[in-house]
């Protein structure tokens, strides 16, 4: 049987930084206020002119470092992304270009905050189906450029980063399983104003591609979703909870987080958290908490994780394996 197993992690932030502090300074809001509905003290926002494959760049050398392979080896490269570069060519192109990597199949997919969990979903099948050996497996965002930053309710959450993964054919073990869901019907909770095929607002272009948000709506699905996608991946392998060494979750907001630990009984120190750190990076915020944990020394090889992500579509999923 041929499993896929990560055997490199990488991440990048960008330099600047964001506090709750200088979002004062910006919009009715407070620190305190931040930190207590959601978690965040920071974030890490991108330089004018530094783009989303300029973050994931970076984030692949460093995976393909840890890894041990090289451009040559790689025969799979998927990005997931909200918000990509250019309308075409797919930031997985810009990437292969970058990184030398020439000839395999490059693509992006775009599920908001759970695309690093559909790319790894297709990722894994590719390599279990005998079709790739070695899949560079990409989240990373610049989720700064379509939030709308009058607006307190959603431009405190979110920033921008980039996380990668090596994915490897193992004949031993790695992804046990990937679940994803969507649901359209609840496309308006969590939407964008515009799009490419979508007219804009002519005289203020920037505005029209703003993210805007159903807060209290999201959440109460997100709690829902993604615990019950959890629960599912351990029913199919027959895992209880109690089994999982980390849980390493979507990073959108800490009581997001603790309701899904608590409703699976894990306790928070089998959490991997970073938002406070980077807020909500949407795609590439579990490649992000799982790179920074793999270098701190939290997550150890052999151990059991699962990853569960929610975003806007609505979609979510999740992802069982062995490290
Ligand atoms: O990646 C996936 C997508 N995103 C998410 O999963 C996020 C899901 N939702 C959330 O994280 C939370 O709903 C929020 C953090 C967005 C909001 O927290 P909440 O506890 O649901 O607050 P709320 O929306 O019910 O707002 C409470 C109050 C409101 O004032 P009133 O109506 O009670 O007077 C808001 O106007 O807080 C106000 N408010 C703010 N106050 C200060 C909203 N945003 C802010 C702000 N600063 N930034």
């Amino acid at each position: 049987m041929i499993f896929s197993r990560i055997t490199g992690t990488g991440h990048y932030a960008p330099e600047r930084v964001l506090t709750n502090a200088d979002l004062e300074k910006m919009v009715d809001t407070s620190d305190e206020w931040i930190r207590s509905r959601s978690g965040i003290e920071r974030r890490h926002i991108a330089a004018d002119d530094e783009t989303t494959a300029d973050q994931a760049e970076p984030a692949c050398r460093r995976a393909m470092e840890a890894a041990g392979v090289g451009p040559e080896d790689i025969d799979f490269l998927i990005v997931g992304t909200t918000t990509p570069d250019l309308v075409f060519p797919n930031v997985g192109c810009i990437l292969q270009d970058r990184l030398d990597i020439h000839g395999c199949a490059a693509m992006s997919v775009e599920t908001a905050c759970s695309s690093f969990i559909y790319a790894l979903s297709i990722a894994d099948k590719y390599i279990r189906a005998g079709e790739a050996k070695c899949a560079l497996v990409v989240g990373a965002e610049t989720l700064s450029r379509i939030v709308d930053w009058t607006d307190r309710s959603t431009c405190v959450l979110f920033g921008d980063g980039a996380g990668a993964v090596v994915l490897q054919a193992d004949d031993s073990t790695g992804i046990l399983s990937t679940h994803l869901r969507a649901d359209g019907r609840y496309r308006d909770i969590l939407t964008s104003t515009g799009g490419v095929s979508q007219q804009n607002p002519p005289d203020n272009l920037r505005a029209g591609y703003n993210l805007v948000m159903a807060g209290n709506e999201v959440f109460k699905v997100a709690v829902k979703s993604m615990g019950r996608i959890a629960e599912e991946a351990l029913r199919v392998n027959d895992i209880e909870q109690s089994e999982l060494d980390w849980l390493i979750p979507h990073q959108a907001n800490l009581r997001i987080i603790q309701a899904i630990a608590k409703r699976m009984e894990l306790p928070m120190e089998k959490v991997i958290v970073t938002l406070q750190e980077y807020g909500n990076t949407s795609a590439a915020s579990i490649p992000m908490a799982l790179d920074i944990a793999v270098r701190d020394g939290r997550v150890q090889r052999d151990q059991l994780l699962m990853f569960v992500a929610f975003g806007g579509g609505l979609t979510w999923g999740s992802a069982l394996l062995r490290y």
